[in-house]
C-alpha cells in the first residue's frame, strides 16, 4: 500500500486492504503454515517477537498461536489495520499476548526491547529507505536471532486468460498497469533483499521461491478473495483500460451473474512468493 495515512481516503482504503489482507491469510493458510513451520525449525522456541507492518495480523496471530510460550509485538502505520488484530487476537484468546505498536517506520524506529525473531511479510517493500530499517531490525534482534522477510513476486492472479466475455487477456493488462503505478509509488517493490539483508550484517540461511497455484474447486472464500483484490485494482485503473475493459472488469466484480467472479467455477489463484530466512551473527 501506497502511504495514505494523511489521505482522506485512508479509512476507505485501510478497509479495502484490510479485507484483501485477511483473505490473503484464508485463501492461502497451507502456504502460511509451511512457513511458520520452517521458521519454527530455525528460530526454536522464541519468546519475544514482533511483526513489522503486521497488517491485520496474519503473522502475528499464526505466530502467537505456534509459539504459545511467546510475546508478540505487531506494529504497522495503520490504527485500523491493528484495531482489526486486536479483534481478532480477543475473539482467539491469545489478546494477553499481543501487543500493538502503531508507528510509521518512515519517521522513526520506535523503542522495541530486544526481540528473538522478527516477521516482516510484504512490508519491507512499502518503506521509503528499507535499509535504513533492516539495520534498526538488525539492531533489535539478539545475536543469534532470525528475521523472516517474505515478499510478493508476483501478485495474485485468478482468471483464465479468456474470460468469456469478449475480452481475453484481460487480467493480464489490469496487471501491466497495476505495475506501471506501482512503479511510481512503491520503487522497491521486487528489489534484490538477498543482497539488502546481507549489507544489513545479516546471514541469509536459506531462501526459497513458492510458486502457488491453488486449482478448482476452490472454497468460496477464493471468490471473495478475487472480488476484494479486483475491486481494490479497479480503484486505480480509470485512465489506465479502455471503457471495454473498465466494463468487464465491473461485470466480473459485481455481476450477479455467472459471470461474475463470485460465481464462477473457473478461477484459479496463482502467486508467488519469497522467503528469506536470515539470522543475526
Ligand atoms: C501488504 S501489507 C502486509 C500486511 C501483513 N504483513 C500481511 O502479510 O498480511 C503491508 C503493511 O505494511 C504497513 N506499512 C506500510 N508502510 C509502513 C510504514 N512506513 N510503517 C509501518 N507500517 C507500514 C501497511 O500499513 C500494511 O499493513
Amino acid at each position: 500500500m501506497e502511504n495514505h495515512h494523511h489521505h482522506p481516503a485512508a479509512e476507505t482504503d485501510s478497509a479495502a486492504l484490510g479485507e484483501v489482507l485477511d483473505l490473503d491469510a484464508e485463501v492461502l493458510h497451507s502456504f502460511l503454515s509451511e512457513v511458520i513451520t520452517w521458521v519454527h525449525e530455525l528460530a526454536g522456541d522464541p519468546r519475544r517477537i514482533l511483526d513489522l507492518g503486521s497488517g491485520t495480523g496474519t503473522g502475528a496471530l499464526a505466530l502467537v498461536q505456534r509459539f504459545e510460550g511467546a510475546d508478540v509485538v505487531a506494529l504497522d502505520l495503520s490504527a485500523q489495520l491493528l484495531d482489526r488484530l486486536r479483534d481478532k487476537a480477543r475473539d482467539l484468546g491469545v489478546a494477553d499476548r499481543i501487543h500493538t505498536v502503531p508507528a510509521d517506520l518512515d519517521a522513526a524506529w520506535p523503542a522495541i526491547d530486544t526481540v528473538d525473531l522478527v516477521w516482516a511479510s510484504s512490508s519491507l517493500h512499502h518503506m521509503a529507505d528499507p535499509d535504513r530499517v533492516l539495520t534498526e531490525v538488525f539492531g533489535t534482534l539478539r545475536p543469534g536471532g532470525l528475521l523472516a522477510v517474505t515478499e510478493m513476486e508476483s501478485f495474485p492472479r485468478f482468471l483464465p486468460d479468456d474470460v468469456g466475455l469478449g475480452r481475453p487477456g484481460l487480467e493480464e493488462r489490469c496487471h501491466a498497469a497495476l505495475a506501471e503505478i506501482r512503479a511510481g509509488h512503491v520503487p522497491h517493490l521486487g528489489s534484490d533483499w538477498g543482497s539488502r539483508l546481507t549489507k544489513a550484517g545479516f546471514t541469509i540461511e536459506a531462501e526459497r521461491t513458492f510458486a502457488i497455484e491453488l486449482t478448482p474447486p476452490l472454497p468460496a472464500s477464493a471468490g471473495r478473495y478475487a472480488q476484494a483484490s479486483l475491486r481494490r485494482a479497479r480503484t486505480g485503473l480509470d485512465d489506465r483500460l479502455s471503457a471495454d475493459d473498465l466494463a468487464t472488469l465491473d461485470t466480473l466484480i459485481d455481476g450477479d451473474g455467472p459471470d461474475g467472479v463470485l460465481r464462477r467455477d473457473d478461477l484459479s489463484v496463482r502467486t508467488t512468493r519469497a522467503v528469506w530466512m536470515a539470522r543475526r551473527p
